[in-house]
């Protein structure tokens, strides 16, 4: 069974209480979410391995730490998921950036496909997928698998707030992927916004309706 690492450290905490509030501004969220993803992904990669490096500081020879391993591809579903990549690349500056392009269904609340693009050798990556928001999961998991059908091995899905029915399905269809979230949240309401949620995380970041 994945893991699912809830990252409720002070400081996130504090900032997606204004990230919830209803008149936040769209500067404001956009900022917040900058900086949460990147103390998110501060979690996300904390088991990257290292390795031993014979360095010369100014004063003398030491041996220091560098990560080693796989490089790493940053996934975000769009559009919500594009407000995190900035905070993970400022984190991973050479990561490489791919995109998946999936909306929700207004009636059915199920994920429907319209672009993808991602790395060439997004397999041999260690792939981090963002996206605020898992409220049914739909999204997440056809995400998740759209990578494995392209051969990726090693999946993490980061989100901001998540609902404990997307948590379920995340776990149930795809145990290998470890979960990273800010919040778990109490349910979903009967157009699958997650209660008490944020609202919609698209339309806050880009001011939208
Ligand atoms: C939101 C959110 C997730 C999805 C979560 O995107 O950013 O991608 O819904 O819901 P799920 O877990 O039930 O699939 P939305 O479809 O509203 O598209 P947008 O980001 O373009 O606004
Ligand atoms: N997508 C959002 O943006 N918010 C929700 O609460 C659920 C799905």
């Amino acid at each position: 069974m994945a893991t699912l690492h809830l990252v409720d450290h002070p400081m996130i905490q504090h900032k997606l209480t204004i990230m919830r509030k209803k008149d936040t501004s769209t500067k404001d969220f956009r900022e917040l979410l900058n900086e949460i993803s990147m103390l998110l992904g501060y979690e996300v990669t904390r088991d990257f391995p290292v390795c031993d490096v014979e360095i010369e500081t100014p004063l003398q020879k030491m041996t220091g730490k560098e990560i080693t391993g796989k490089k790493v591809a940053i996934v975000p579903i769009l559009r919500a998921g594009l407000g995190m990549v900035d905070g993970l690349v400022s984190l991973v500056p050479v990561a490489k950036v791919g995109h998946i392009g999936l909306y929700r269904d207004e009636t059915t609340h199920k994920p429907v496909f319209y672009y993808c693009k991602l790395p060439l050798d997004i397999e041999q990556r260690i792939v981090i997928i963002c996206d605020p928001m898992l409220a049914t999961g739909g999204s997440a998991c056809d995400a998740i698998q759209l990578l494995k059908d392209k051969g990726c091995a090693s999946i993490r899905l980061m989100c901001l707030v998540s609902a404990p029915e997307g948590i379920a399905k995340v776990q149930q269809e795809h145990p290998d992927v470890d979960i990273y979230t800010a919040a778990v949240d109490t349910c979903l309401n009967e157009h699958a916004y997650i209660l008490p949620g944020l609202g919609d995380a698209g339309d806050r970041i880009f001011g939208t309706k």
